[in-house]
Parts: structure tokens; sequence; C-alpha cells
């Protein structure tokens, strides 16, 4: 049996899939598969391990004849129709918590870097503008104390609880359900969204991308923001209005915001880059050696799990394959 890999993924997936007995092919391009050479190249084989910028539609998927699985290579799966997938007979997958640790650790980044303005200091230096110590010079916000909101309370938003918990942070969150394991064990409070973006000095979000959370976070919920607030948003691009958040920050009507990620992926709005008060990221939440290991370890084994003729266990459209 035939698996596509559309990007270069660290040799353990590979290793592993060859070992299984499985021809390997890996797409040798620079850049992301097009959805054209996907269907092309695609179509001929079992397994395909996509990659989170590869659009994989019910158009893409009604050409594959014979495939089993996708496992895409990410624990967000919104590049994915799931159901079109489901209702042929093909599995979905995802790499849930080996990334977790990782992405937590660029949220918290993202809040520290943003809130003590770390990017522009180092501008700053680079720049030659340093003349000594000045008791007011580029002063930002002190997370020790204050309140983060967490928006999501799974896995990372739970990780990124810790962290904040470290810094003496009081802890908010917004989640459908009660996250027991944060209520005891970080005193952290469940409130609604909009008493979240009311009440926090600091916000992470951390929901995945569908119909429901789609701009979850635009104008009116910017407005309820602190003018002191710090946002940050490595859950998906399009989970927040992205020109209503730069011009929140344009008019400082928040004190800054970092970004892992971006609405319309790779675009960016340049208008961003005109902006001293945000952290610009290249969606490298997970990027630690670690983390990508494990990633391509899990998206090899739902695929031998898959072709092996076992349920993988990661599967995302588990409803169409209820015994
Ligand atoms: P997870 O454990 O499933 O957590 C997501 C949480 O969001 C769930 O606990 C869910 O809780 C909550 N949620 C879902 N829909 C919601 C809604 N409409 N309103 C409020 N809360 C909602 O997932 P995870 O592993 O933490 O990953 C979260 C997302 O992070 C992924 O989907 C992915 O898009 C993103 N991510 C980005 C990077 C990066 O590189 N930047 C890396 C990894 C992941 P309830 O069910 O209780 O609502
Ligand atoms: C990365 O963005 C992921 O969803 O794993």
């Amino acid at each position: 049996m035939k698996v596509f890999i559309t990007r270069k993924i660290p040799d353990i997936g590979v290793k592993l899939l060859r070992n299984s007995g499985f021809k390997v092919k890996v797409y040798e391009g620079k850049k992301p598969i097009t959805p054209k050479e996907l269907i092309t190249i695609g179509k001929d084989f079992d397994a395909i391990i996509t990659m989170l910028t590869d659009k994989v539609d019910e158009n893409v998927i009604s050409h594959f004849n014979k495939l089993k699985i996708i496992s895409n290579f990410a624990v967000g799966y919104n590049n994915i129709d799931i159901d079109a997938a489901g209702k042929r007979g093909i599995y979905v997958t995802n790499t849930p918590g080996v990334l977790t640790e990782s992405t937590a650790d660029t949220a918290f980044a993202l809040l520290i870097t943003a809130a003590r303005r770390i990017i522009e200091c180092d501008k700053f230096m680079r720049e030659g503008k340093f003349i000594g110590w000045d008791p007011l010079l580029l002063l930002g916000m002190e997370m020790s104390g204050k309140t983060v909101g967490i928006i999501g309370a799974g896995r990372i938003g739970s990780a990124l609880a810790r962290r904040c918990s470290g810094f003496n942070m009081k802890i908010l969150y917004s989640s459908r359900n009660k996250n027991e394991y944060l209520e005891n064990t970080l005193k952290a409070k469940k409130v609604s969204l909009k008493a979240l973006l009311q009440k926090s000095d600091f916000i992470s979000i951390h929901v995945p991308l569908n119909k429901e959370t789609y701009h979850l976070i635009g104008k009116k919920e910017i407005e309820l923001m602190k003018k002191t607030a710090v946002f940050v948003n490595t859950a998906r691009g399009e989970v927040v209005d992205e020109k209503e958040l730069i011009k929140a920050l344009k008019s400082k009507k928040i004190f800054a915001a970092g970004f892992d990620v971006y609405e319309g992926e790779p675009n960016v709005n340049k208008e961003l880059f005109k902006l001293d008060n945000v952290v610009l990221l290249p969606h490298v939440g997970s990027a630690t050696f670690e983390s990508r290991s494990k990633i391509a370890e899990l998206a090899a084994k739902n695929v031998i799990l898959a072709l092996k003729g076992k349920k993988p266990v990661h599967l995302v459209n588990k409803k169409y394959f209820d015994d």
C-alpha cells in the first residue's frame, strides 16, 4: 500500500511507515502542494499525510477513489472537509497532545513579548538609540498579579493557564464545558466571554476554527477589552476579525497584540508591519524539534492503524465510523 506525504516532515514518520512495509512518496515542492497537484498525485494513494496548509475540500476528496485515511499533520483540522471524507468512508485524524506544551510556550512568549515591548526594545538597540538607562524608557505591562482570560480552555489553553499561574496571575476562562482541572488546581473561574473580555488584562485564544468560532472576536468583542489589554492569537487567524483588531491597535484602543496566525494565511495584512504594538510570528506555535518529531510519529501511527484495518485512535470524524 502507498502513502503520500504532502511536505517534507521529520524522518521518524517516514521511517515508521517504511518499516511497516508501505511505499512512501514525499512531495518535494518548496511551497505547499496546490489542490490540483493534490488531486493528480494523491488519487493513486491509500493514505495521505496532509499539512494544515492543504485545503482538502469536497472537490479534492471526491477524486480519491482508494483513499482510506487523511492524516493531518496538526491538531487543528479546519483545512479538511471531515464530513465529505466521512461520507466516503475516509478516516480523518489529527495529532493532539504532542504539541500542547510547545504551543502554550509560544502563546506565553507572545504575551510577555507584547506586554514588555521586547521587539521594540531590540529594534531600539539595533538602531543605536540606546544612550543610557532612563526611568521612562519603553515601559510595558507587568504580568504578575494581573488577570489572564483564556478563551477555549482545552489542552493548550490549560497548559497556558499553568504557565500564567506560575507568574502569579488570576485565571478566567470561557469554554462551553467546565474545566474541573483548571478550577481545582489553579483556582480558575469559568465566566462568559463578555465578562472575560471586560475583566482580563491579558487574553489568549485557544478554540478550534469552525463555523461557530469564525470571527468569535470581532468589533463588539474588541470594544469590551481594556485599553491596557494584551491580546494573543495562536489558534487560527479566522477566529478573529483581523481588520477590526488592526483598527483597535492603530488607535491604541488596546495596548498590544501577539499573532502567530493570520486571516487568509500565508497572506499577511501589510498594515500589521506598520504597527509597533504587535509581535508577529510565522505560525510557529508547535515548532520545536521535539513536538514536530512527535507529530510526525503520531501522523504515521494513525496511517499505520488505518492501513492495517484498524480504527485510528485520533479520529476526528468518528460519527461516520461508529460500530
Ligand atoms: P482542544 O484541547 O480541543 O481545546 C479547544 C477548546 O476550545 C476545547 O476545550 C473547547 O472546550 C473549546 N471550544 C470549542 N469551541 C468553542 C466555542 N465555540 N467557544 C468557546 N470554547 C470553545 O484543542 P487544543 O489542542 O488545545 O488546540 C486548540 C487549537 O489551537 C487547535 O484547534 C488549533 O487550531 C490551534 N493550534 C495552533 C497551533 C499553532 O501553531 N499556532 C498549534 C497547535 C494548535 P468546550 O468544548 O468546553 O467549549
Ligand atoms: C497547528 O497550527 C496545529 O493545529 O497543529
